[in-house]
């Protein structure tokens, strides 16, 4: 019975304790996505229980934080009714801000990629206190892409490297290349990323091209840190020699390329010529047999379109395979 009674007085002590821990609470969008250069809202709104009337907000504290354990450094701050000592660039969310206003949303009126990380917004009222993390994001934009050819004018059937350049963008993206037919050659590229002194990225890109082996058109495409792609730039190659000197360089992608149409111009002609030989016999026997003569001028294209099309279909399959 004893024990009964203590519990029964120690329950409401209990839940009068956890109501009122709970009048105040800082409420912040987990994280926030900044542009560079634009206005950057890290969102954070106090909530107050239904039985708290009226609330006064006495002292905000914004700190910026450069690790999860330190004090922070102070960026903007309200206090006996004032702000107190706020760091340029930064302000209350909401205009004319003032102790009643439950939005203690801050604004960071040009953003830069030295804002980005951890912010911790405190906030005492005359019914409680409550403090909260929130953290920046800073994106930028990375530039449409620039391509030019070292040696500038490309040599036919010499090595050449195409150098694509994008700047001013955040955080680190990557520089990918693919060909008219969409096919990657990132692997034969080589990529740098320097961080200048705003922090924003300039990526250049070199891709080593073999004499004789190239495409006609290079793409240098510019992704973004999560993989989206932000721009891109394609990069005409001087047209082939007329001559046939760089044809048949022995190994490279582009002799299969010369070959496939060569085995079916070849294999059509090698047909055509069968056809030729097999239509003057079977006209010898003919004539023989009396037929009239336009049968056979009409019989003539459609035999060649067959031979054209039997012949033309192998070689195309090896040539992607
Ligand atoms: C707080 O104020 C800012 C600026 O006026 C506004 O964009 C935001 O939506 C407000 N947040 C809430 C939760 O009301
Ligand atoms: C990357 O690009 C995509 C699509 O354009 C965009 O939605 C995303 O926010 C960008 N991410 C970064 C980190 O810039």
């Amino acid at each position: 019975m004893a024990s009964s009674g203590i519990l029964v007085f120690i329950f409401p002590v209990l839940c009068i304790c956890a109501v009122k821990s709970g009048f105040v609470k800082v409420e912040c969008k987990a994280e926030n996505v900044g542009h560079y250069g634009q206005q950057s809202l890290l969102e954070c709104v106090v909530k107050t229980s239904s039985d708290v009337n009226d609330p006064n907000i006495r002292m905000v504290a914004w700190k910026k934080l450069t690790s999860p354990e330190d004090e922070g450094d102070l960026v903007l701050g309200f206090k006996r009714g004032k702000l107190d000592e706020p760091k340029r660039g930064y302000r209350f969310a909401e205009p004319s801000w003032d102790g009643k206003n439950m939005n203690v949303s801050l604004l960071i009126t040009n953003t830069a990629v030295a804002d980005e990380g951890d912010y911790k917004c405190i906030v005492i009222t005359d019914s409680g206190d409550d403090n909260m993390v929130t953290t920046l994001k800073v994106q930028a934009k990375y530039s449409v892409p620039t391509v030019y050819s070292i040696p500038e004018k490309i040599v036919p059937n010499t090595d050449s490297t195409l150098v694509c350049e994008s700047h001013g963008g955040y955080p680190q993206g990557t520089i990918r290349w693919f060909d008219e037919e969409k096919h990657e050659w990132t692997k034969s590229s080589e990529m740098d990323a320097k961080q200048s002194d705003d922090g924003l990225f300039q990526l250049t890109s070199r891709l080593s091209l073999l004499g004789g082996s190239t495409f006609s058109k290079y793409t240098c495409a510019v992704f973004n840190a999560s993989g989206g792609k932000e721009d891109e730039k394609t990069f005409e190659m001087p047209p082939p020699p007329s001559s046939q000197g760089g044809l048949f360089v022995p190994g490279s992608p582009e002799t299969s390329k010369v070959v496939a149409p060569l085995v079916v111009i070849g294999s059509l002609i090698i047909g055509l010529l069968l056809l030729l030989l097999y239509k003057r016999r079977s006209q010898k026997a003919r004539r023989n047999s009396t037929a009239p003569l336009m049968d056979r001028r009409d019989a003539a294209p459609t035999d060649v379109e067959e031979g054209y099309n039997s012949h033309e279909d192998e070689p195309i399959n090896q040539a992607q395979s």
